[in-house]
């Protein structure tokens, strides 16, 4: 495999010194991009599009011809691991993803095959080896899975949902199925995530986008102590380096200080914590992602430019802080504006890190 030539995002989770802030952005190949829509429709679908390497990669390396990024993430969905357990995951135009079959009942629960992410999610695997052998050393590749709740609510619910009432009725009713579940999906997305790094993931990042929808106690018991699991039963070094798990709740600024505790080398943020507040909260525990709010990239370039500074001026001097947005970039965006969040925290980030 190639040296890498750009560590700083991997330095950065580890708390070591960098030279600059380094910046990525959740859903960073995607809608906002032509390009990016140019190569679905050659691809038919976004299903299809997962699915084929050649394609996958090149939407991968698309937001890194255009900008300085200091990572790529896999091209792909957290939602392929039901998918690969036959619950039949498709989209609609418009609508989000959804399932064909639903996960209601005990029987339903021990009815899931096991997952053989290498075999069954073996597409995945050849998109994570073919970016990485194209990404030629430039910058580390990121993995990823959907933790377990946000899986199993999409499993539970069959689709996106706004108040998650099917899910959560299982969890507070039925609360050993549930469990059963989660340990299932936990079980999985370890083999998914060891697997991703065996094919060349350098860091592994789990969505819990779903996590802040549940009380305290509620976050702890069916999303938090999964992703300890998880967190417990991953390769954490491959090739002689760490590999980093970054632990996304969004909606879970209120418990940071149990995320800290949980085996994980860095957390996201979204924008309704303040960072330096987060900083001071986990003290050296973590590093930080995070965490302007997407919809500022909306806003006027010399607006989206002063956010930079003042998220960077609120993180402090020193290392520990990957720049990213609160949550993924939306269809809207235009690419100039997402240059310019970049280029502004490639500009202005290098004075918190001179020595002395
Ligand atoms: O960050 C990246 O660039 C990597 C790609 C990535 C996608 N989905 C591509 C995608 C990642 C990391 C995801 C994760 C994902 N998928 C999450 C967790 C992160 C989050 O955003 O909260 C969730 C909840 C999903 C499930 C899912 N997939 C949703 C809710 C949607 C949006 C549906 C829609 O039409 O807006 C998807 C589809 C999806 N995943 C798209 C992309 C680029 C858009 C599909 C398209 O091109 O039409």
């Amino acid at each position: 495999m190639s040296e890498l030539q750009n560590d700083r995002f991997l330095r950065a989770l580890m708390r070591q010194p960098v030279d600059r802030t380094p910046i990525w952005m959740m859903r960073q190949a995607g809608r906002y991009l032509p390009e990016y829509r140019a190569t679905r429709a050659q691809a038919g679908d976004f299903l299809s599009l997962c699915k084929n390497t050649p394609l996958a990669c090149e939407v991968t390396l698309q937001p890194l011809e255009r900008y300085p990024l200091d990572a790529a993430i896999l091209f792909s969905d957290i939602l392929t691991i039901p998918d690969a357990m036959g619950l039949g995951l498709y989209f609609e135009t418009g609508e989000g993803p959804k399932f064909r079959n639903v996960i209601r009942s005990e029987a339903d629960v021990a009815a899931l095959p096991t997952l053989k992410a290498d075999v069954d999610l073996d597409y995945v695997m050849n998109a994570v080896s073919t970016i990485r052998s194209a990404l030629n050393g430039r910058v580390p590749l990121i993995g990823f899975s959907g933790s377990p709740w946000t899986l199993a609510t999409y499993m539970v619910e069959g689709g996106s949902s706004k108040d998650f009432r099917e899910a959560k009725k299982l969890a507070y009713a039925q609360p050993e199925v549930m469990h059963r579940l989660l340990d299932h999906l936990a079980d999985s997305v370890i083999d998914y995530l060891n697997c991703q790094i065996r094919a060349g993931a350098q860091a592994v990042q789990i969505f819990d986008t779903w996590g802040g929808v549940l009380s305290g106690w509620a976050y702890q018991e069916f999303s938090l102590d999964y992703m300890k699991k998880i967190a417990d039963g991953l390769i954490r070094e491959n090739d002689g380096r760490r590999v980093p798990l970054i632990i996304f709740t969004k909606n879970g600024g209120q418990w940071l200080e149990a995320m800290a505790e949980s085996g994980a080398d860095a957390l996201g943020l979204d924008w309704t914590t303040d960072i330096g507040n987060a900083r001071a909260r986990v003290g050296d525990r973590v590093a930080l992602q995070g965490n302007m709010d997407p919809t500022m990239l909306y806003a006027p370039k010399e607006r989206i430019r002063q956010e930079v500074a003042d998220i960077l001026k609120r993180f402090g001097p020193g290392t520990g802080h990957v720049f990213n947005l609160g949550h993924g970039i939306t269809p809207g965006v235009d690419p100039e504006h997402a240059g310019a969040f970049i280029e502004a925290v490639v500009e202005l980030s290098g004075e918190y890190h001179r020595e002395g």
